[in-house]
C-alpha cells in the first residue's frame, strides 16, 4: 500500500508515522511557565541527536484549537526544561501527566512526585527518575502544527546504582524504560533482547573478496 501524504489528513498520517516508527523513546518533560506554576507531560516524538554539543529533539504538537501545549509555551517563555526518562515503576504517574490540565494546575504536585532542586536551571527535578537531563533551549523550529525544540543538556543526573562512574557504563537494562508504542496506549519493555555485533569493511573484503578502491 502507498499513501500520498499530501492526500492524507494531518490526523491520517498521525496514525500511520505513530503507529509505526515505533517503538519511541518517552521525554517526561518538566517546565515552569514564567510566573513559576511547574508543569510536567510526556513527549515521545523524542530522541537524543548528538553530543557534541549534547542535543535532544521532541516534536511539540500545537492543541487542536491551534494553542501552544503547556510544555512548549513554557520552554519558549524561559528557555529551561528537564528531560526525564520514565522507568515501568513511573509509568502511571507519567500516563497522569498527559492529562489536559488547564496551565495554573501544578502537575508535579497532581501526580504526587518528588522533586530535587535542578544544577543549572530554575526548573526542579523529579527524585524518582531513574535519568533527568538539565536542557537549555538550543533552538527551536516551528514545523506547521509542531514545534521542534532542541534542548542542549547541561547536566545528566542518573541514579547512582545505575552507573559505573569509573568507566561510564550505564546499566540500560536497569534503567527499566517503557517506550511507547502504537495505538492509544500500548508501551513496550525492554525484555526481549538480541546482540549483533557492528560489521568492519576490512573483514567484510576479507571474506568476500571484495576491493576498497
Ligand atoms: C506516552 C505519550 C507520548 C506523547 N507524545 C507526545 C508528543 O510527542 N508530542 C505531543 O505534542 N504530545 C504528546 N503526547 C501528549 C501530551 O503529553 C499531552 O498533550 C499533554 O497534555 C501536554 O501537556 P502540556 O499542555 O502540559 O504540555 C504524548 C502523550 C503520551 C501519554
Amino acid at each position: 500500500m502507498d499513501f500520498d501524504f499530501a492526500t492524507l489528513s494531518p490526523q491520517e498520517r498521525y496514525k500511520l508515522l505513530g503507529s509505526s516508527v515505533t517503538p519511541r523513546p518517552i521525554a517526561w518533560i518538566a517546565s515552569q511557565s514564567a510566573d513559576g506554576v511547574r508543569n510536567l507531560a510526556p513527549f515521545s516524538f523524542f530522541n537524543a541527536m548528538g553530543a557534541n554539543p549534547p542535543l535532544i529533539a521532541v516534536g511539540l504538537i500545537t492543541r487542536p484549537d491551534g494553542r501552544l501545549k503547556d510544555t512548549a509555551a513554557n520552554i519558549l517563555a524561559t528557555g529551561e526544561f528537564v528531560v526525564h526518562l520514565v522507568s515501568e515503576a513511573l509509568a502511571p504517574a507519567m500516563n497522569l501527566t498527559c492529562m489536559d490540565a488547564p496551565s495554573e494546575v501544578d502537575e508535579i504536585a497532581l501526580a504526587g512526585l518528588a522533586t530535587l532542586p535542578s544544577s543549572a536551571v530554575a526548573v526542579p527535578r523529579l527524585a524518582e527518575a531513574p535519568v533527568a537531563m538539565e536542557c537549555r533551549l538550543y533552538q527551536a523550529i516551528p514545523a506547521g502544527s509542531t514545534t521542534i525544540v532542541l534542548g542542549e543538556v547541561l547536566h545528566f543526573h542518573i541514579q547512582d546504582a545505575l552507573i559505573d562512574t569509573e568507566k561510564l557504563y550505564v546499566d540500560t537494562l536497569g534503567l527499566d524504560l517503557v517506550a511507547r508504542m502504537h495505538g492509544g496506549g500500548w508501551y513496550a519493555r525492554q525484555t526481549d533482547l538480541f546482540d549483533m555485533p557492528r560489521p568492519l569493511y576490512k573483514d567484510w573484503q576479507a571474506e568476500h573478496g571484495g576491493k576498497s578502491d
